[in-house]
């Protein structure tokens, strides 16, 4: 999850011009095949239809904040390196493992499996795999878990997507990346390149163990990276080192990159030759760029009919799966929403009571002669809205590799929490029912 904070939106100049730019593309026909190249790339014949793991082996406050109100007397805590510095390693690491052990049931992964998902992405550390370099606070004992995590997704048919989401200096200065607030330093120096390298190998090794390695089909190298940022040079030898580092272990683990909030011809131009077997990860949310806060619903869902378009135009040469994307939306989006929603699904079917007469007559006055007075016409409702949202975000993501859902569950019950879109209808269930036809397609 790219920058998110309760209290205020920060967003970056530079964020808002790559993604405007990458938004705004002209809908093009949906002419590409789902999968780069053969299908097992993209989880068998299917789209890789996922959640993340989110707010557990990588602590975001946001998620999770009851872990952080320990702090709220000693000047607070942000992030995973403060978290960790503040409680020492013993503490933070006993605290760690609480967390660990409690935050993912396996009642939970059953759930996502009969929801119809395939997969689940899995934010790690870096400092599960490599010594920590500058000072670095972390402490590294999430792997017991995440083994045991896998063992779960094996016994309930869910493949998992592990990527490494942070590194040493930060890639991004998100809360996401470790450490907030402290710039971004990754490209700094060799050592945190080479460290990373080392991460992803390490990552590697771990999935390729017996034990985990048959659920696994695909890992991520390094997790929203700041391109714009960074020193290109260091962030180009990392992009292939981390790939070869995953290759030298497997020739047949599918290798995602993240995109680096850059455009397809950005990767058209800088993307290995070389590199089989190895799709990109990008991420679509719609309320951190500032040229989003004020559009309309119907805007915010042809933004996602254009990210579909360009998903399916480019699913040769930069297959992109949607590895993060929500149902969050600025405020400005919810207004008059029964005139919003009537606007795009026609009227709402009218529904008529006739509990007054005793007689049941049906969804549909169609002329018995009974009128009972009290005949209601429903409005559309932000469910409503939030399901439209989801299921155009649906179709549009499945003409790439696929997509997974930032995230699973939050401490809080919103937009951000697939649990409980689940349960309110917000997102299908399966996955892949749908009660309204397809806006993108359908749209004039
Ligand atoms: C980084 O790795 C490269 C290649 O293995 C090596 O030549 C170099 O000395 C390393 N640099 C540092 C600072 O560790």
């Amino acid at each position: 999850m790219r920058f998110f904070n309760i209290s205020s939106n920060i967003v970056l100049p530079t964020l808002i011009v790559l993604l405007t730019s990458q938004l705004s593309c002209e809908a093009r026909p949906n002419v590409a095949p789902k999968c780069p190249s053969d299908p097992k790339d993209c989880g068998g014949d299917q789209p890789i239809r996922g959640v993340n793991l989110g707010g557990w082996l990588v602590l975001e406050k946001w998620m999770t904040p009851s872990l952080f109100t320990q702090f709220d007397k000693s000047g607070g805590a942000g992030d995973e390196w403060t978290f960790c510095e503040k409680l020492g390693k013993d503490e933070a690491a006993k605290q760690l493992i609480a967390h660990y052990n409690s935050w993912v049931s396996e009642e939970e992964i059953a759930k996502l499996a009969k929801a119809g998902l395939t997969h689940l992405r899995v934010p790690v550390g870096h400092w599960e795999f490599v010594s920590p370099i500058k000072g670095e606070p972390y402490v590294g004992v999430g792997l017991p878990f995440l083994e045991r995590l896998i063992g779960w997704a094996g016994k309930h048919g869910l493949k998992v997507i592990p990527e490494l989401h942070t590194a040493p200096g930060s890639q991004n200065g998100f809360d996401n990346s470790g450490h907030q607030g402290a710039g971004i330093h990754w490209t700094d120096s060799d050592e945190n390149i080479n460290k990373s390298v080392e991460a992803v190998a390490g990552l590697a090794r771990f999935i390729n163990k017996p034990e985990n390695r048959p659920h696994v089909e695909a890992i991520g190298t390094l997790n929203e990276i700041l391109i714009s940022n960074l020193d290109k040079n260091r962030v180009h030898d990392f992009y292939n080192r981390a790939y070869e580092a995953v290759r030298k272990v497997s020739p047949d683990l599918t290798v995602v990159l993240d995109r680096g909030f850059q455009d397809f011809n950005y990767w058209k131009q800088h993307k290995n030759s070389g590199w089989k077997n190895q799709i990109f990860d990008t991420h679509l949310y719609h309320v951190f760029d500032g040229g989003q806060q004020n559009l309309k619903f119907k805007q915010h869902l042809d933004l996602v009919c254009n990210a579909g378009s360009d998903l399916a135009q480019n699913a040769g040469d930069v297959p992109s799966m949607v590895g993060e994307w929500s149902l969050a939306l600025p405020g400005a989006s919810y207004n008059g929403i029964n005139d919003a929603l009537t606007d795009i699904l026609g009227q709402p079917k009218g529904s008529y009571n006739g509990e007054d007469s005793g007689i049941k007559v049906g969804p549909l006055n169609i002329g018995l002669g009974i009128s009972t007075g009290n005949d209601k016409k429903e409005e559309y409702t932000k469910d409503d809205l939030y399901r439209l949202f989801a299921e155009t975000q649906l179709d549009a993501y499945e003409a790439g590799p696929g997509w997974t859902f930032w995230s699973f569950k939050l401490e809080d019950n919103n937009e951000w929490n697939f649990l409980h879109a689940l349960d309110k209808g917000w997102i299908p269930s399966p996955v892949t029912d749908r009660k309204f036809t397809s806006y993108c397609k359908n749209k004039k």
